[in-house]
């Protein structure tokens, strides 16, 4: 696990130069599966339920699962997340960045910086003896007094020999004790964060693209994290 999440970091460090306006989102794609299968690992989106690429490109009011295409090409102003899964040796590692294009507007500035924070927040609940509600009500109690919609209806998860495993890591209050956090246990936290409304849709036309209802942009930040003895430990750091 900490070779595969080491790829997965490395591999979003490795695309993070190509992302600049003028390029479309299928070719970070190719440059990601190239990157991945020369490293000895394979894409776990490619064909994962039928998703069709290997990576997913979420840009602007798309809040995750957007499938990378020639039309998608990335103009200054815009925000788009990269979302990487590489499995090495029957391994996954998932981790993903929202990147800003250029000058952003303020507002877009502070949810890109405000959603990271907030991830660090849940992650910096973790450890033996926490639970799972513990992450979630960390990371609400920092975004909804700020006016943000957390998504509700994707969460973070358990990850490992399979891309999705127990425990859901929900972003979002939690009125009830979930499940406690143990040495050894692995799983993502991913919170999906809107300047407006939580409710998102589901395309209809390609059944993978995640919108906001309302149209508003939508960030994202995403690590694999290892439970140990005294905290955690980020699996997908760069080396
Ligand atoms: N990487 C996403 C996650 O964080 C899952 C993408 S599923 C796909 O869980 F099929 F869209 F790739
Ligand atoms: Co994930
Ligand atoms: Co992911």
């Amino acid at each position: 696990m900490r070779a595969a999440g080491r790829l997965a970091a490395d591999l979003l460090k490795y695309i993070e130069t190509y992302v600049k306006p003028g390029v479309n989102t299928l070719e970070l794609n190719n440059l990601c599966n190239e990157y991945t299968i020369k490293h000895g690992a394979i894409s776990a989106p490619l064909n994962y339920k039928g998703f069709p690429r290997a990576i997913c490109t979420s840009i602007n009011d798309v809040v995750c699962h957007g499938i990378p295409k020639a039309s998608d090409v990335l103009k200054e102003g815009d925000i788009i997340n990269i979302d990487v899964t590489p499995i090495l040796n029957g391994y996954h590692g998932d981790t993903s960045k929202t990147f800003k294009i250029g000058k952003v507007p303020p507002e877009i500035e502070t949810l890109v910086s405000d959603t990271e924070k907030s991830m660090w927040i849940g992650i910096e609940q973790v450890k033996p003896g926490r639970r799972v509600n513990d992450i979630s009500n960390a990371i609400d109690d920092f975004l909804t007094p700020r006016g943000y919609g957390i998504v509700t209806q994707l969460m973070g998860h358990g990850i490992g020999r399979k891309f999705h495993e127990e425990p859901q890591i929900p972003h979002f209050r939690q009125n009830k004790p979930l499940a406690k956090l143990q040495p050894g246990m692995i799983f993502t936290v991913e919170p999906m964060v809107n300047m407006g409304t939580p409710d998102v849709n589901f395309s209809k036309e390609d059944k993978w693209t995640v919108r906001t209802k309302d149209g508003k942009w939508s960030a994202q930040f995403e690590h694999t994290v290892l439970v140990t003895e005294t905290g955690y430990e980020i699996l997908t750091m760069p080396s």
